[in-house]
C-alpha cells in the first residue's frame, strides 16, 4: 500500500456551509487558486444542488482552476448528481462525491427509509455517476454510529458499482481516536474488494479529536484525510489541512507517511482565508495562531535564542512564516506594497491592485505604520467588493451624554444624491436608520461586531455586520479608522448585497437552509 496520503480539501464546501464564512464566486476562486499552489490533491469546490450560487462557483473552479481534481458533492439523487456533473464537467480532472446516511438514527429520524432501500439508492447513485466519470466518491454519513456490518455491506456494494474512493465520516465529531482505528482496520478486514477503493476519513471536531481521529485513521489504512484551511466547517468544524500535514511532516519518525502539500504556502492560505471571511483564527491556534511561534516566557526565549529545537518543533519558514518584516509606511511605494501583498498569499488583478495601492497610499498618510491586517482590511475592501448600488457620500453624526444622537447620510444611487437625516439610541444605530430611510430596504440588524484591525490609537476598526432583510439573513463588512464610518459602510455593504441580488445579480452568497 501507497504511504502517500491524499490530500481533499473541503474549505470551500464544508467550511463554507458553515456559519460566518460564505464566500461569493470571485472570493472562492481566489481561495481555490491558493488551494492549487498549496498543492492539496482534490478540491471540493461545492454542492452544485444547493443553490444557484453553489452551482455557478462549481462551474469556474472547475473552468479555472487547474492542478487539483474538482470534486462536487451531490446526495444519492439523479438530478443532484446531473447537476453536479453540468458544473464539473469543465474540470480537466472532475470527482462526483455522492453521499447518504448510514447510521440506524439517520435513517429512522432524518431519511425514513429502510437499510435495503438506502443500499439500493448508494448503489443506483454510483452507477449513475459512472456514466460521468470514473472517479467517484461515496460517503456514508453518519459512519460511525453506523452498524458495522452494515456499513462494511454498503462499502462493498458501491465499490462493486465503481466507487473508487470511499469515504467514512466522522459526522458528528463523536469517535475516539482508538475506536475510530479500529472502524478503518475492521473496514479492511470484513470489506472484502476494499483494495479497489481509497479508504478516505472526514472527521468532524467536536470533541476537539478530528485530526487526532484523522492520524489513528491513516495508521489502519486510511489513505485520504479530508479536511479544511484553519479547521473551518460544521459546528466545531472538520480537521485542519495544516495540522494534519505538519503532524505528518514533523511527526515522519513515527508517522511513515508523505503528503503533496507545499508546506510553505500554509500561512498564506490560512491568512487568505481570515482576510476573505474577515474570521480571524485564535491566536493559539496550532501552526496558524498569532502566537503559534512566540515565544513569551524568559526562560522559553531565553532557549530558544540558544538553541531554537529547545522549545521550535518546526521552523516558521517550514509554513511560509517570513521573519524580515519590510515597514510599509508613506515612503514605500509600489513595489514593496506589491511584495508585501504577494508575502501574504495574496494576488490581484491590475485593477484591483491598483485600486488596493491607492487606498493603502491614503492611509498611509493617516497613519504610521500599515501592518499586514491594514493590508488585508484594504484588500478585502477591494477584492470582496459588491456591485455599489447606494455609495456613501457624507455621514455626520452628532452625539454626546446631554444630545439625542443624530445622523445625517447622503449617499449616491446612479446619478441621483439623496440625504437623510434621523435619529437612534447612538450615532451608529441613527446611522443605520437614516440609511434605511434613503434606501427603503428595511432590515433588522441581528449582530454587530467591531475589532480593531491592528494596535495603536490610528489602528484600523473592521465592523461586520449581520442583518435580516426580511428573511434573508446577509452579513456586511467594512475597515475604516474612523469607527462611525466603518459602521454605516458595513451596514451599506449588507443593504448593497441584497439590492444587487433583488436585481438579479450574482456575488452575493444565497443563505440555505439546512441541506444535509
Ligand atoms: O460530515 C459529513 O458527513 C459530510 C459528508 C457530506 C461527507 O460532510
Ligand atoms: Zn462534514
Amino acid at each position: 500500500m501507497s504511504n502517500k496520503i491524499v490530500i481533499f480539501d473541503t474549505t470551500l464546501r464544508d467550511g463554507e456551509q458553515s456559519p460566518g464564512f460564505s464566500m461569493n464566486i470571485g472570493e472562492k476562486i481566489i481561495i481555490a487558486k491558493q488551494l492549487a499552489r498549496l498543492n492539496v490533491d482534490i478540491i471540493e469546490a461545492g454542492f452544485p444542488i444547493a443553490s444557484e450560487g453553489d452551482f455557478e462557483a462549481v462551474r469556474e473552479i472547475a473552468r479555472n482552476v487547474k492542478g487539483p481534481t474538482i470534486a462536487g458533492l451531490s446526495r444519492v439523487i439523479v438530478r443532484d448528481i446531473d447537476r453536479a456533473w453540468e458544473a464539473l464537467k469543465h474540470a480537466k480532472k472532475a470527482r462526483i462525491h455522492t453521499f447518504v446516511a448510514t447510521s440506524d438514527i439517520h435513517l429512522k429520524y432524518q431519511l425514513r427509509k429502510g437499510r435495503e432501500e438506502v443500499l439500493d439508492d448508494a448503489v443506483r447513485a454510483v452507477q449513475h455517476a459512472k456514466n460521468y466519470t470514473d472517479d467517484v466518491e461515496f460517503s456514508a454519513m453518519d459512519a460511525v454510529r453506523s452498524d458495522i456490518n452494515y456499513l462494511c455491506q454498503v462499502l462493498e456494494a458501491v465499490i462493486d458499482s465503481g466507487a473508487t474512493t470511499v469515504n467514512i465520516p466522522d459526522t458528528v465529531g463523536y469517535a475516539i481516536p482508538d475506536e475510530f482505528g479500529r472502524i478503518i482496520k475492521t473496514i479492511k478486514q470484513k470489506v472484502p474488494n476494499i483494495d479497489e477503493a481509497v479508504i478516505s476519513v472526514h472527521c468532524h471536531n467536536d470533541l476537539g479529536l478530528a485530526v487526532s481521529n484523522s492520524i489513528s485513521a491513516v495508521q489502519n489504512g486510511a489513505r485520504q484525510i479530508e479536511c479544511t484551511i484553519n479547521g473551518i466547517g460544521e459546528r466545531a468544524g472538520n480537521a485542519s489541512l495544516e495540522e494534519v500535514v505538519m503532524a505528518i511532516k514533523v511527526r515522519r519518525d513515527f508517522l511513515p507517511y508523505t503528503t503533496g502539500i507545499k508546506t510553505k504556502e500554509i500561512y498564506k492560505a490560512s491568512r487568505l482565508l481570515s482576510t476573505i471571511t474577515g474570521i480571524s483564527v485564535q491566536p493559539n491556534k496550532a501552526i496558524v495562531g498569532e502566537n503559534a511561534f512566540a515565544h513569551e516566557s524568559g526562560i522559553h526565549q531565553d532557549g530558544v535564542l540558544k538553541e531554537r529545537t529547545t522549545y521550535e518543533i518546526m521552523t516558521p519558514e517550514s509554513i511560509g512564516l517570513t521573519k524580515s518584516k519590510i515597514v510599509l509606511g508613506k515612503h514605500s511605494g509600489r513595489h514593496a506594497f506589491s511584495k508585501r501583498l504577494e508575502d501574504l498569499g495574496i494576488k490581484l488583478n491590475k485593477t484591483d491592485s491598483d485600486k488596493a495601492f491607492i487606498r493603502f497610499k491614503r492611509l498611509a498618510d493617516m497613519k504610521k505604520e500599515i501592518f499586514d491586517e491594514d493590508l488585508e482590511a484594504i484588500v478585502e475592501d477591494e477584492i470582496a467588493r459588491v456591485e455599489e448600488v447606494f455609495k456613501l457620500e457624507y455621514i455626520q453624526t452628532t452625539t454626546g451624554s446631554q444630545t439625542i444622537p443624530t445622523a445625517t447620510i447622503k449617499l449616491k444611487k446612479g446619478e441621483q444624491i439623496i440625504q437623510d437625516a434621523a435619529i437612534g439610541d447612538g450615532p451608529v444605530d441613527a446611522a443605520y436608520k437614516a440609511i434605511e430611510r434613503i434606501t427603503r430596504i428595511p432590515g433588522k440588524l441581528i449582530s454587530y461586531s467591531i475589532r480593531a484591525v491592528t494596535g495603536g490609537k490610528d489602528a484600523i476598526g473592521e465592523v461586520i455586520v449581520k442583518v435580516n432583510f426580511n428573511g434573508d439573513m446577509i452579513t456586511g463588512k467594512a475597515a475604516s479608522t474612523d469607527v462611525i464610518e466603518a459602521s454605516a459602510k458595513a451596514y451599506l455593504n449588507a443593504v448593497n448585497k441584497v439590492a444587487g441580488k433583488r436585481r438579479g445579480g450574482l456575488g452575493v452568497k444565497e443563505v440555505r437552509g439546512s441541506t444535509l
